[in-house]
């Protein structure tokens, strides 16, 4: 494309959703498309994101927000659903897709671009059935608009209902009482090669419409939870018990994950029959694209949970309430933290807060409850971890990759954050955040426990991280007074 043509805008439905979420942060940097959000409530987009794209608000049921979010669009991805609402929802979803095509069409949009599920007519569970009403719908006058149909199974990534599901079985419960359904066979596809899907759907070089089945092969839900379980590095044992019904499935389900009775039984309801691939459309329309295994898209989903959720979640913000980041996946339960604020507006500079923070450790020591810190190292240094000894590097000083204590430094931004991942021998990952704000001290232990070990292991430390926790982000921030702001 050469400088002065117009980029083709690209309209997200459902960008407040799992997948138009995902997807407009995988095409926000991608210069060739310029991006349009149509969204029920703008105030549920990222601050972040909202400054760099044009958001509109409305609702599929309302047509008359439709059009002018539709004019000048090129293609528009449909990734909407209705099931969260109590009426009828299969109705709503025909609904919903019929005024979309309608103003897609009016509008003079190229394509529509739609993500639903597998499975076929005969045998779909009421909530699959609606989604291949939806794709009829959408699709229903190829003449006038092309749609790009692609059907998936569960999508592997962090954040997705269905991979929470298996994540949260996998940690919970060493035994699992398995009914028949775990044995249907479906398919698993990664998050990022679903959004290379939809990426390369806008510029598929073809007038006419398609269904497009996409996975990486197909596997069971019992599959999904022992691979799951062994790069997780937990071993899991399933026993199958020949009545279970779906009903205590989706119970058992909502009593060991945080996801939703809703989402549970679509999810049981939809494994009762098979949902597969019933075409090579994503294999001849897309060659370039190789789907990864599902037992790297799991790696690649536990290493996204750590990366999003701990190490960049942090943004500059003067206020919590625009830090966005922090919620960009919410998987359920998967981290476990202690927060403890402490407000010091008036007392102290947010520069002295720093270089308290900075101070901590080695021969400065970890404040009041320095005895327990020192229990903690020597019961590490028992159980083979470096224990206290490292101390620091320079009294004053502290630099990314630093060892301080037991702890490392895994990130430094000047004034603001400290984090530090901690080395000593803990049945899980743990860090310790420092985050100083202008008039406050956000100080957070997260902790991404190791299987139902990992969780008894917090468990039983609460009381005293209760002690020790409160008492270092108060201490820090007394003991800012010792430096002074530059
Ligand atoms: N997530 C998966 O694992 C998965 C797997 C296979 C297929 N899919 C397909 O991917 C598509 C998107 O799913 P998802 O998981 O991203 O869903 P989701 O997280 O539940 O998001 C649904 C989105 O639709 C929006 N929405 C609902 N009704 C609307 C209306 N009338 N007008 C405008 N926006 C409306 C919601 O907005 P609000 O925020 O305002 O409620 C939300 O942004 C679906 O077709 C689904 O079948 C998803």
């Amino acid at each position: 494309m050469s400088g002065t043509e117009a980029k083709p805008l690209v309209l997200i439905t459902g960008a407040t959703g799992y997948i138009g979420r995902r997807l407009t942060h995988h095409l926000l940097p991608d210069d060739r498309y310029k991006l349009r959000l149509f969204v029920r409530n703008q105030r549920k987009i990222q601050a972040a994101v909202a400054e760099s794209v044009e958001v509109y608000e409305g609702s599929t049921f309302e047509p008359e927000t439709l059009a002018p979010a539709l004019q000048d669009v090129d293609t528009a991805f449909y990734l909407i659903h209705s099931m969260g609402s109590d009426e009828d929802y299969q109705k709503l979803d025909i609904q919903s897709a019929d005024n979309f095509r309608q103003a897609c069409i009016a509008a003079g949009v190229r394509r529509i671009v739609y993500l639903g599920g597998l499975g076929n007519r005969e045998s779909a569970s009421k909530h699959l059935l609606s989604r291949i009403e939806t794709g009829e719908t959408l699709s229903a006058e190829p003449g006038k608009i092309s749609t790009i149909w692609f059907r998936a199974g569960v999508i592997v990534g962090s954040g997705s209902a269905s991979f929470e599901i298996v994540r949260n079985l996998c940690h919970k419960l060493p035994f699992m009482l398995t009914p028949r359904w775990v044995r249907t066979k479906t398919e698993a596809v990664g998050i990022e090669d679903v959004l290379a899907y939809l990426e390369q759907a806008i510029e598929l070089p073809t007038e006419q419409s398609l269904i497009v089945d996409i996975g990486s092969g197909e596997i069971t839900f019992h599959e999904m939870i022992t691979k799951a379980a062994k790069v997780m590095g937990l071993r899991r044992f399933l026993v199958p018990v020949p009545v279970l019904s779906p009903k205590i499935s989706s119970y058992w389900l909502i009593l060991f994950t945080s996801v939703p009775i809703r989402v549970a039984s679509s999810l049981v309801e939809g494994l009762k029959s098979e949902t597969v691939r019933e075409n090579d459309n994503a294999r001849i329309h897309f060659p370039t694209i190789e789907p990864i295994s599902y037992t790297d898209s799991v790696a690649h989903a536990e290493h996204e949970l750590e990366q999003n959720q701990i190490i960049s979640r942090w943004c500059d913000s003067s206020s919590q309430e625009a830090c966005d980041i922090k919620d960009f996946d919410n998987p359920a339960g998967a981290v476990l933290r202690d927060i403890r604020v402490v407000d010091y507006k008036n007392q102290a500079s947010q520069d002295s807060v720093f270089q308290s923070v900075c101070a901590l450790g080695g021969p400065n020591g970890w404040f009041r409850y320095n005895f327990l810190w020192r229990l903690r190292g020597i019961m590490d240094k028992l159980s083979g971890g470096y224990g206290l000894s490292r101390g620091r590097r320079d009294k004053v000083e502290l630099r990314v990759g630093d060892a301080l204590d037991f702890w490392k430094v895994v990130d430094i931004k000047p004034g603001k954050r400290l984090l530090l991942y901690a080395q000593m021998k803990v049945p899980g990952e743990a860090w310790l955040e420092f985050d100083v704000q202008t008039d406050q001290l956000i100080q957070t232990a997260h902790f991404i426990p190791h299987g139902l070990l990992g969780r008894l292991y917090w468990y039983s430390v609460l009381p005293i991280h209760h002690l020790v926790f409160s008492n270092l982000a108060r201490t820090v921030v007394k003991a800012s007074d010792n430096f002074t702001s530059s």
